[in-house]
């Protein structure tokens, strides 16, 4: 199989050489574009870049190519002239300017369908964030935190008690499926419930395959997978349509099909609400097991950093009666196990980079960014900077005390920014800090596993989904 794709590879590439060498002569190239070289035609620098991804070395990609060129630069991806910008001010006019929405790929909305909010820009995106934000606002996860609590202790005592080896990623994801799938669909334990985990699956792995319709493909199980969830929430949608007096509370179908504007008509349309009920699994529930299980992997090897964490919970822990649920005030009262939360996002971000699109012809640093090209930015140019985040590489969560005093503005950008920012972040910080109160008080843990790496696709992903031993400090 490596043999047969080393030959496909090799093929593409020569392709390329004679398609370029045949057309560099006629092309004439626009002025004042920033520096870099756009590659071979088709290939580019993509084959470069996937490797550094599965390497994980895409740091070190994206901080040669800053040495080499400056902040702005620009070179070939997916077969799309591109230009990567790095720093606070790139990132501010990547988070805040109307002609830089993000980039989604046909073959993407295809799997996400058309309406989904990360497509969308103007008003019909304005519309869609509010009526999301109405759910994921923090007077609406007050609400939650009973509920999550509740999943975070079922899970640990049936996943973790009791056993002396556990694999972190799978089961973190299972935990953030279970939490994201009550909360948005309203779907307790169930086959449905187990069919939709097998078809989301499906359609994050269609995200990053090779976008071929053909039998058999990732990208065709993808799409299939997408047709049969979105089949399963039209008819959660027509049941609760169904529900006289359903909460409006009670979940985000309930949440967006009970939303009226001034004139009582529904905020949004049926396929509005499919798309973007789907949305927070797809952005929401790899991300949050992502970092979760990220924060695992430090704390193992940080006895300081996890002394601390433990103190924290054990005094929230001395002022509640056993077995009584945390509550929002306590969320609050964990500010250094926050802290640990971005200081791990920061030096692993769980989003390394995003694609936005140029909607018309852009100046930035003295360059033309033209009408149509990719723009991509990267976390890690500003996470580790030196000159922003001195000693980048060392873990020290002492940094999120008082950081928008310290560093300038976007510099950290594990969440994104501006109107963009990530309206899931107060959602995951609920289950992060829910979930680490009961993992450092009632377990202490070892990576089981030497070989302490991780590759990203694209999200990181730790080699072998981290193996821990686990000892347990007292019962759950
Ligand atoms: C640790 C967990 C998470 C991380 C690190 C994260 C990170 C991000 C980042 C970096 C962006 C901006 C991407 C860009 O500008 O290109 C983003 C956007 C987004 N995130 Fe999250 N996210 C997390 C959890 C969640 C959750 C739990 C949800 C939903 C409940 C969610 C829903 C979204 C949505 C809908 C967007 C697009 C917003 C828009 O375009 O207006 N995320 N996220």
């Amino acid at each position: 199989m490596d043999y047969l794709l080393k030959v496909v590879a090799l093929l593409v590439t020569a392709f390329a050489i004679v398609i370029h060498l045949l057309t560099r002569a006629k092309k004439s190239c626009p002025a004042n574009l920033p520096p870099g070289s756009l590659g071979l035609p088709v290939i580019g620098q993509t084959l470069g870049i996937l490797r550094a991804m599965h390497v994980n070395s895409v740091d070190h990609w994206f901080g040669d190519r800053i040495g080499r060129y400056g902040p702005v630069s620009k070179f070939s991806l997916f077969g799309k002239p591109t230009v990567l910008l790095a720093g606070p001010a790139a990132n501010k006019l990547m988070f805040f300017s109307s002609l830089l929405p993000p980039y989604v790929p046909l073959f993407s909305q295809r799997i996400l369908g058309e309406k989904n909010i990360l497509s969308l820009y103007g008003d019909d995106h304005r519309r869609i964030r509010g009526a999301l934000m109405e759910f994921l606002k923090p007077d609406m996860l007050k609400l939650y935190v009973n509920r999550i609590d509740a999943e975070v202790r079922h899970h640990l005592e049936e996943n973790w008690a009791g056993r002396t080896t556990v694999t972190v990623l799978p089961l973190m994801k299972r935990l953030t499926f279970n939490i994201i799938s009550a909360l948005v669909f309203g779907l307790e334990a169930s086959a449905v419930r187990d069919a939709f985990a097998h078809d989301v699956g499906c359609m994050l792995a269609g995200m990053i395959a090779i976008p071929v319709n053909l039998p058999f493909t990732t990208f065709r199980r993808s799409l299939k997978a997408s047709q049969r969830a979105r089949r399963l929430l039209e008819g959660i949608m027509r049941e609760k349509k169904a529900e006289q007096g359903d909460s409006p509370n009670k979940n985000l179908i309930s949440h967006l099909l009970s939303m009226r504007d001034e004139h009582g008509e529904q905020v949004l349309t049926h396929e509005e609400i499919v798309d973007n009920s789907l949305i927070p699994m797809i952005a929401g529930h790899d991300t949050a097991s992502t970092l979760m299980t990220f924060m695992i992997r430090h704390l193992a090897n940080d006895p300081a950093t996890l002394a601390t964490m433990a103190q924290e919970h054990e005094e929230i822990a001395r002022n509640k009666a056993d077995g009584e649920p945390l509550t929002w005030v306590d969320l609050s009262n964990m500010k250094f196990t926050w802290r640990v939360a971005q200081e791990t996002l920061r030096i692993v971000p769980v989003v390394v980079a995003s694609f936005k699109i140029a909607l018309d012809d852009i100046e930035f640093g003295g360059y033309r960014i033209p009408k149509g090209w990719q723009v991509l930015w990267t976390a890690s140019a500003t996470h580790m900077d030196p000159s922003i985040f001195p000693e980048p590489a060392k873990f020290d969560p002492s940094r999120f005390e008082n950081l928008s005093s310290t560093t300038p503005p976007c510099s950290f950008v594990g969440f994104g920014g501006g109107p963009r920012i990530c309206p899931g972040m107060e959602f995951a910080k609920v289950q992060v800090l829910v979930t680490m109160h009961y993992l450092v008080r009632h377990f202490t843990w070892k990576l089981s596993c030497k070989e302490n790496t991780f590759t990203r696709n694209p999200v990181p992903s730790p080699r072998h989904g981290l193996p821990i031993q686990l000892q347990h400090k007292s019962t759950l």
